[in-house]
Parts: C-alpha cells; sequence; structure tokens
C-alpha cells in the first residue's frame, strides 16, 4: 500500500465504517474518521492514536453538501492528498411494504443512502483528480443486487448505489480513479441489531433466520469487510474498477 497514504471514511464511528478506519490505519494509511456522531467518531480516531497510528475525526452529514466539502477539506488540509475514500454512512429506513412506505422514510433513507455516498464522491473526485490517482469504495448491500421485502427504500437506494460505482467507474477509468462497491450480506454491526430491534417480538427469530439465510451459516463480521474495502484501496486492486463486490458468506448465489 506504499502509493496510499490518506484515507477519508464516512460512518466511521461504527460498524462496517469503524472496522475499515481501523483496518485502513493498520495498513500505513492516515485516516480521517468523519460520521454524523461525533463522539463515535472521535473515539475509532483515538483507537487508532492509540495504536501509534495517524487520524482525525470531524463530524459530518453526508447529506450536508457543504459540510462534506468541509470534511474533505480538512482531510486534505491534515494529512495531504486524498488517495482513497470508504463511504460507508448509512441508514436501514424503516420496515414497511412499498404500498406502505412512507414519503418521510423513502426521502431521508435515499437523502442519506444514496444522494450522501453521490455527495461524498464529488468532493472526494475533486481531491483525487490533481493527483489522477485515488481509490473509492462505495458501502452498497446483498440488497444492492437482489430483493428483500419490507425494506423498498434502503433496496432502492443500494440498487441505486451500485448503479452510481459502475457509471462513475467508466467516467473516471482513463483518469487514475477507481471506483468500486462493496455488498456486504448481513454483518454483525449496530445497523443489523437495529433490524432485530425494529421487529419487535420477531426480532430473534428474524436474527436467526438471517443467519440460517447465509449459505456459510453465519453472520459475517465487519473486520471481514473491511479486509475487502482494504483490498479495493490498495494498488493490488489496480485492475479492478465498477465491480460489486459480495462479501456475503454466499448469500446472492445461494
Ligand atoms: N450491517 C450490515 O448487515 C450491512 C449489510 C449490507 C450493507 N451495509 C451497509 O454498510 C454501511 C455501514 O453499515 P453498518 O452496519 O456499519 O452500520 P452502523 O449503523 O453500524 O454504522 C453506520 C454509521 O453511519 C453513520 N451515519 C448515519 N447517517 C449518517 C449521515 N447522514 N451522515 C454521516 N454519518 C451517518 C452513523 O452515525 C453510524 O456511525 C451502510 O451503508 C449499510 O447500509 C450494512
Amino acid at each position: 500500500m506504499a502509493d496510499l497514504k490518506v484515507a477519508f471514511v464516512t460512518g466511521g464511528g461504527s460498524g462496517i465504517g469503524r472496522a475499515s478506519a481501523l483496518t485502513l490505519a493498520h495498513e500505513g494509511m492516515a485516516v480521517v474518521v468523519a460520521d454524523a456522531d461525533a463522539e463515535a467518531a472521535a473515539a475509532t480516531a483515538a483507537v487508532i492514536v492509540g495504536k501509534g497510528g495517524r487520524a482525525d475525526h470531524i463530524q459530518v452529514d453526508v447529506t450536508d453538501e457543504a459540510g462534506v466539502r468541509d470534511a474533505v477539506a480538512f482531510t486534505t488540509d491534515r494529512f495531504g492528498p486524498l488517495s482513497a475514500a470508504v463511504n460507508s454512512a448509512g441508514i436501514q429506513g424503516e420496515l414497511a411494504p412499498a404500498g406502505e412506505c412512507t414519503r418521510e422514510n423513502w426521502e431521508r433513507t435515499l437523502s442519506v443512502n444514496l444522494t450522501g455516498t453521490w455527495l461524498c464522491m464529488k468532493e472526494e473526485l475533486a481531491a483525487m483528480l490533481p493527483a489522477k490517482s485515488g481509490s473509492i469504495v462505495n458501502l452498497a448491500s446483498n440488497f444492492g443486487l437482489v430483493g428483500k421485502p419490507r425494506i423498498p427504500a434502503y433496496c432502492a437506494s443500494k440498487h441505486g448505489v451500485v448503479g452510481l460505482t459502475k457509471s462513475a467507474a467508466l467516467d473516471y477509468a482513463q483518469l487514475g480513479i477507481r471506483i468500486n462497491a462493496v455488498c456486504p450480506g448481513p454483518i454483525s454491526t449496530p445497523l443489523l441489531d437495529k433490524l432485530a430491534t425494529d421487529a419487535g417480538a420477531m426480532g430473534s427469530t428474524m436474527r436467526k433466520e438471517v443467519e440460517e439465510s447465509v449459505p456459510m451459516g453465519r453472520l459475517g463480521r465487519a473486520n471481514e469487510v473491511a479486509a475487502a474495502i482494504a483490498w479495493l484501496c490498495s494498488a493490488t486492486a489496480s485492475f479492478v474498477t465498477g465491480a460489486a463486490l459480495p462479501v456475503d458468506g454466499g448469500f446472492v448465489v445461494g
């Protein structure tokens, strides 16, 4: 990873974003941890610094264009030219069939997961273009590749992230910037815990069903997704762009 030095990680306060920040820092990168939850972002950065790495944090709402611009500028001012970005900030939204999905839930979920990813990409691309070098990894989902009932806005947003990733990968293929998506299956993080909590009395049954739906018979771990993200960020993935890589214990092929 000698050519990659500075990473910007949204959603870095929790789950997959946190694990990605820790993994990239472990591989020698300086990392800015960006999250709507400032305390969580600070905690991740503190873990990195405590282990002797370089990190800082910033509070950002990925739906706020000016805030995202400031957060990316903070990153390059603090550590230098941006070489990698992981767009992990995301929400699941409410559970309801498409016909019962509220407009508020629809707009909030699309706004954070899809518009937020695009707003971050715009600033990350602008920061990477001068050096004609960089790697962006967007968090899609298995449900960016296949459907799932009762979560229409999330499903639509994640299919959107896959489409956005493919289109942008083509735009920047000859400009030195690789853009990929990872599509995790069920990963044990606070986001998945919330899904079980929201299901109420059905929560524990649902969790068991989710585990059984994975061909490998278990939930994934955030650091297993982070390992794939770190590879996509690294020079060893130099010929990989526009991929939507499942990290899912076989879920989408099962
Ligand atoms: N956990 C899974 O099973 C799973 C599966 C597939 C895809 N994903 C995707 O991976 C990504 C990370 O998920 P996770 O499980 O780590 O979730 P998580 O809830 O553990 O972490 C998400 C983080 O994003 C932050 N965030 C939310 N809205 C934000 C906003 N508007 N601006 C900035 N930060 C914001 C939260 O504060 C939180 O720290 C999400 O995009 C999610 O959709 C997760």
